[in-house]
């Protein structure tokens, strides 16, 4: 056996959306807008920040192990202290759920092209990783029941999805929880939950709440908080209580912790981060439009395009990043013809669209040309 393991090996690593610094530095450009990585333009919760100020004084001291928040968080959505974790973002819980539930023989199910930080981890443990293709840019709920078999063991199913920003209802959800048994958990990840709960047709899973489902949220989107890594769960306390064996025991870190309670107190940052993005979705997807690009329809915080290929988003991607507009090419997710931008400020959204309209003359010019 070598010293790594095959399935490490074989892994590639994670490949997060591009620093502002690197494109600059590679540019030569003194601004450049972000819009790869659905993180809130608006910057942070500033309740957030007044508490991570406060926090810092006590960092002398060990975490605990997100005490307080799970308090708050219990009072907040009238649960047990018992239903709720909280950890290093929610990346941070599923690298926990990934260790404390799977086992060699078992196996991951979920949809093909799911959220890459979900892929890396998943893949990371060795397990068989299977997927079921989209259909109609949603999850496939009827297909994926019918893939579950004896060695399933983990479903991840994020709703809003990333990257297609499409959502399933509570009756499509219903259906397919039919057909799981009782031994496979589902990780319903909600990350992008605030920015689509006010739509009729969105299930809230905290009502409708199953043994074998843990639900994963954030701070790390609509409340500004990516940097800070702070997110939390919500499952049936024997899941809850064998994840925090396994769980890091100092994560999250006290000044995490601080600033997820800090945010939730922030109602008026929610509220205004909400506004800008309806806004911001409305420019974008009328932008992609006017342009003839299919934009797929979401519930999120951020819209897929779906170009006629990969030169193409290789194209548009890198005449973007020449005029300082970053977004996300889809390759590593496994969507190599589409790529995703997130909602920006006012200003930032009109220059994407700008350039995206730049992007479209050069290449109408050079197959003229050609
Ligand atoms: C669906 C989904 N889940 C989880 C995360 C990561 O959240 P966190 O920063 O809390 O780890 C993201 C971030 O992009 C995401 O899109």
């Amino acid at each position: 056996m070598p010293l790594v393991p095959p399935s490490i090996e074989s892994l590639r690593p994670y490949e997060a959306g591009r620093t502002i610094e690197s494109v600059q530095r590679e540019y030569g450009l003194a601004r450049v807008v972000k819009l790869a990585s659905n993180e809130n333009p608006l910057g942070s919760s500033p309740k957030a920040l007044e508490a991570v100020a406060r926090s810092i004084t006590h960092s002398h001291r060990y975490p605990n192990g997100g005490l307080e928040l799970r308090e708050v968080l219990a009072r907040e959505f009238d649960l047990k202290i018992e239903n709720v974790i909280a950890g290093s973002g929610s990346e941070g819980i599923m690298s926990s759920i990934i260790r404390t539930f799977l086992c060699d023989d078992d196996e991951v199910l979920t949809t093909e092209a799911a959220f890459i930080g979900f892929q890396v981890l998943a893949k990371s443990r060795g397990v068989r990783y299977r997927t079921v293709p989209y259909r109609d840019w949603h999850y496939d709920l009827p297909a994926l029941a019918e893939q579950i078999n004896e060695h399933t063991k983990v479903i991840y199913l994020a709703n809003p999805n990333n990257p297609t920003g499409t959502i399933f209802t509570k009756q499509e959800f219903n259906e397919f929880y039919r057909h799981v048994p009782e031994r496979v958990l589902i990780i319903l990840d909600e990350a992008y939950f605030e920015y689509a709960k006010d739509n009729p047709r969105y299930p809230d899973s905290m009502h409708y709440r199953y043994d074998n489902v843990i639900t994963l949220r954030t701070f790390s989107k609509i409340y500004g908080l990516a940097g800070v890594r702070i997110g939390y769960g919500f499952a049936h306390e024997e899941l809850i209580r064998n994840l925090l064996k396994v769980k890091l025991p100092f994560e999250p870190s006290t000044t995490a912790q601080a600033a997820g309670i800090g945010a939730l107190a922030d109602k008026e940052f929610l509220h205004r981060s909400l506004e800008l993005n309806a806004r911001g979705m409305r420019v974008l997807i009328e932008g992609l439009h006017d342009l003839g690009i299919q934009a797929v329809p979401s519930e999120a915080n951020f819209v897929m395009a779906v170009l006629p290929d990969e030169a193409d988003v290789d194209r548009t991607v890198e005449n973007l990043l020449r005029e300082g507009v970053v977004v996300r090419p889809l390759r590593a997710f496994g969507l190599p013809g589409c790529l995703r931008i997130s909602t920006g400020t006012d200003e930032e959204n009109q220059l994407c669209i700008e350039a995206l309209w730049r992007s479209h003359a050069a290449s109408i010019g050079a197959a003229s040309r050609s």
